[in-house]
């Protein structure tokens, strides 16, 4: 059991989200909300029902549920809603930053506008006090060519997104199936992250890094099955966004006590601890430390580097993350003198 103190400094450190989808934090009781507004007929009669339908035994059987719940979103109005509710409680978490994913390709195929996507949830980004940027991802079960589409639509909205990203089903879609697109978008200056090693093999991972040159992997758990690898990433100190209650919703791991979080972070790697899709998974990114942290072995040292961390994988420039690695370390000093 977590100690008093241990649960504040894990509530109250600031922190970044560095791997948050924002389709992922549409709870139901809001997907219920949107589908009355827009008269959108949903598979499930109530709140409840479809909570109970959120039992997944791997990636795709969540994703299959994601993508019916993504389907009430039509207008800006509703991105807006979805981005605004998130942020609140990223603001509650103590989240300072947080980089957020978005899957335009999920809505386009619907009819729903690329810019009416966008626009809703930048216009609540603008409107938060927690920093917000926007990373859009490509579908990787999708072909490339539909990929490069989105990345034209995009265009004329660059100066909305920070990066790109990979997510999606990753078995049988390894990172090279989208080459062409992760270089044009190097080109364009965007920053570059993808999913690997989450459920497919550790070889995703090294293919991410050298073929699409992500600076990020997104979960990356599955680094330790290959010492190489995991040798390659602490010498590249490449950051691995990794996400605990997803890893056991979606059985990456039987229970949370079998996480390898604790051995990643003996093997010298850059890890933070991120949310994923919070709505679905049980909870958001202080959910996430605390069960972590009541599961492993991990005490107050490791709470500074997990949050240091998460500031300085972010894709924040010299004085901004200079600023929160302060604020990290002036939270630390106080929390730790305060006992004698
Ligand atoms: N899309 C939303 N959540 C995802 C995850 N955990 N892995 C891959 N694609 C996703
Ligand atoms: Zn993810």
């Amino acid at each position: 059991m977590l100690n008093e103190q241990m649960r504040n400094i894990l509530q109250q450190m600031p922190k970044a989200e560095l791997h948050i989808h924002i389709e992922g934090s549409l709870e139901p009781e809001l997907i219920f909300a949107l589908a009355q507004r827009n008269g959108v007929s949903l598979a499930y009669p109530s709140v409840n029902q479809l909570r109970k339908a959120y039992a997944f035994t791997d990636l795709q059987s969540f994703l299959d549920i994601y993508y019916a719940g993504a389907s009430v979103l039509l207008k800006e109005q509703d991105f807006y809603d979805m981005t605004a509710a998130y942020l609140a409680r990223a603001q509650a978490d103590n989240v300072r930053h947080a980089e957020i994913f978005f899957d335009p390709q999920t809505h386009t195929a619907r009819g729903v506008p690329f810019e009416t996507v966008i626009n809703g949830i930048w216009r609540a980004c603008q409107d938060s006090p927690v920093s917000a940027a926007l990373i859009m991802c490509f579908l990787r079960h999708l072909p490339e060519d539909e990929a490069l589409a989105t990345l034209e639509e995009a265009l004329p909205f660059r100066d909305k997104f920070i990066g790109v990203g990979l997510d999606s089903s990753e078995r049988g879609h390894p990172p090279e199936k989208f080459c062409r697109v992760f270089e044009r978008c190097r080109q364009l200056g965007l920053h570059l992250v993808a999913h690997a090693g989450e459920e497919g093999p550790p070889a995703y991972i090294e293919t991410a890094l050298d073929l699409l040159n992500v600076e990020r992997i997104d979960h990356g758990v599955r680094c330790l099955e290959d010492a190489e690898l995991t040798a390659r990433l602490a010498r590249e100190q490449v950051a691995l966004t990794v996400c605990p209650l997803s890893n056991i919703k979606l059985r990456v791991f039987d229970k949370m006590d079998d996480h390898n979080l604790l051995r990643l972070l003996d093997a010298g790697l850059v890890v933070t601890i991120n949310s994923d899709d919070p709505a679905y998974f049980g909870g958001y990114i202080n959910q996430n430390f605390l069960s972590t942290f009541d599961a492993l072995p991990l005490g107050v040292e490791h709470a500074r580097t997990l949050a240091r961390n998460s500031f300085s994988a972010a894709f924040l420039e010299g004085e901004a993350k200079r600023g929160y690695l302060s604020e990290v370390d002036r939270f630390f000093q106080q929390s730790t003198a305060s006992k004698d």
